[in-house]
């Protein structure tokens, strides 16, 4: 058959893989499990997530691989767990001088391989080193509009309309937080007022662009929301009754909402996969402001479920019916999952911990995974794994409490005071009954000694394939790696600007 009409015969009638899709990976940061109406919060107002997972497949367990942010991140986009790539311990900072190893693959730079247009939109917090030598144009991305970190790294400004200053106080000493588009500053300090409009401009004009093209193309729109300090413009300003984090989630949603109207009116909806999910629980210690990990115990900065169970939503109109799934799946396993779909091989000179998500996406059939592992935010070869995920039960070879819990609130063993803890025999819950880890079940019997044991046996097969990359957090800071618009300016960071947003001075906090 010539090419031609067999082209137009898929567009007809939508033959499955005829043309490849595209994909739009959409990642929230600190959302928690409770956040979303569709997860049942009471007062979260949240109409376009809403309706994708009216429309989509909503998952009951599904993972991040990190309490916290770069390691979930690196792993989402490697489909590796980040002991692997050497994004622990914590996270990387402005002016680290690590970064995601180059001769990591993302699923942009897998993309590429058979002609996608690749795009990124948001925080990247995968590093930029002192010759931006790690940003996403050089990690497979084509294109880059964000900040390449938290906005909570740079200085605080302006946070909600009109003019009311941040509320939770940034980072004095480090450059103001700057707006990259490609690997140029084109904004500093950053305008959060208008940061969502330029996020979602930018994501809806690649899409455009892309369909204007016929090319098949990767957007991976990574959110600043609704991470501290919260920030909205004058539409999301006062919108919400649950507050700063209620506008910053509203304006969040809107964003999504500008990327689905893009799909549609581009007419690529029947072959556009679409993945949401976010990079960890909730930062618990903003209190009001801090999101919400539901029934599930502690936020982010633990290995309870709290820190890494999220909301996650797959949309694709006419594959993926909607509905809900109990299946195990995490963000390592898009990583695979997108290189089945499109036909590109996976990379077989290392170690891809993400298993084929296919069946449960499309089959409505049994997850290719039984286990998930969890380790903490400061990852250690010492320690290794905190927690071992299977089937329904989950058992903690060692728990710790954090700093990003408030001393006043009741679980103590969610505190920094908790301290990390050994557990031998390891603490064993029943997930299915008790989502919440409340109860540990008795190891010392049957069956659950015998649990233990087969738990005990996945964690060493496990363990024994794990190689330990150098740590890329650990490589230290320097000035010549924080982003400057003016790098011969003499009096740093103040004057690394680029005049168009005037700087707040730092004493005025209004809020
Ligand atoms: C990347 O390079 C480092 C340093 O040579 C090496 O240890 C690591 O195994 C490499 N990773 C991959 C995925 O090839
Ligand atoms: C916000 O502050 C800037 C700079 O001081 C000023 O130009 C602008 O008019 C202010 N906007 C509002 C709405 O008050
Ligand atoms: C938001 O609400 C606060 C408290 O009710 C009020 O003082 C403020 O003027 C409102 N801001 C806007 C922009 O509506």
């Amino acid at each position: 058959m010539d090419l031609k009409l067999m082209i137009s015969i898929c567009i007809l009638i939508h033959i499955v893989n005829c043309e490849k899709p595209n994909i739009i990976l959409l990642f929230a940061d600190d959302l928690g499990w409770g956040d979303l109406a569709s997860y049942g919060h009471p007062t979260s107002t949240t109409p376009n997530l809403d309706k994708m997972a009216e429309e989509g497949l909503k998952f009951m367990n599904f993972y991040s691989s990190s309490p916290v942010c770069s390691p979930s991140r690196s792993s989402l986009l490697t489909g590796r767990y980040q002991v692997r790539t050497g994004i622990y311990p914590g996270v990387l900072q402005c002016g680290s001088v690590g970064g995601l190893p180059l001769n990591e693959t993302t699923i942009a730079a897998q993309l590429k391989k058979v002609g996608y247009g690749t795009g990124m939109v948001g925080k990247w917090h995968l590093g930029v080193g002192k010759d931006q030598e790690y940003l996403p144009t050089k990690h497979g991305f084509d294109h880059y509009t964000g900040i390449p970190y938290s906005h909570d790294m740079c200085p605080d400004y302006v946070c909600f309309y009109p003019n009311k200053s941040c509320h939770d106080r940034g980072r004095v000493g480090d450059t103001p937080c700057p707006v990259f588009q490609d690997e140029k500053i084109i904004q500093q300090p950053a305008d959060f007022l208008t940061l969502s409009e330029t996020y979602s401009t930018a994501a809806t004009s690649f899409i455009h662009q892309m369909a204007d093209k016929k090319q098949p193309f990767f957007l991976y729109m990574a959110f600043q929301h609704t991470h501290h300090p919260q920030f909205a413009s004058k539409m999301f300003t006062n919108s919400s009754i649950r507050g700063m984090f209620g506008d910053a989630l509203n304006e969040l949603d809107w964003q999504v909402g500008r990327i689905f109207d893009a799909v549609n009116e581009a007419g690529i909806s029947h072959n556009t996969f679409v993945f949401f999910t976010s990079d960890n629980g909730p930062s618990l210690t903003r209190e009001v402001r801090g999101g919400n990990a539901g029934l599930l115990r502690c936020g982010k900065g633990t290995t309870y479920e709290g820190g890494m169970r999220e909301p996650a939503i797959a949309w694709w109109p006419g594959r993926i019916k909607p509905g809900k799934t109990s299946e195990l799946a995490a963000t390592v396993d898009l990583f695979p999952t997108i290189s089945k779909l499109t036909d590109i091989p996976i990379p077989s000179d290392r170690i891809i911990d993400g298993v084929d998500m296919s069946p449960i996406l499309f089959e409505s059939k049994m997850s290719n995974r039984d286990t998930y592992i969890y380790y903490p935010v400061d990852a250690s070869p010492k320690d290794g794994v905190f927690a071992v995920r299977y089937k329904e039960y989950k058992a903690h070879y060692y728990t710790t409490g954090t700093g990003l819990y408030p001393e006043q609130y009741p679980d103590a063993a969610c505190k920094v005071s908790a301290g990390t803890v050994q557990h031998d025999p390891p603490l064993l819950f029943n997930l299915n009954y008790d989502p919440g880890e409340l109860n540990p079940l008795n190891t010392k019997e049957s069956p659950y000694k015998g649990i233990v044991q087969t738990i005990n046996e996945v964690k060493t097969k496990f363990e024994a394939t794990v190689v330990w990359a150098e740590s890329e957090t650990n490589k230290g800071i320097t000035n010549a790696a924080k982003p400057c618009a003016k790098p011969e300016c003499d009096q740093f960071p103040q004057c690394c600007t680029t005049g168009t947003i005037p700087l707040m001075p730092k004493t005025i906090r209004i809020l």
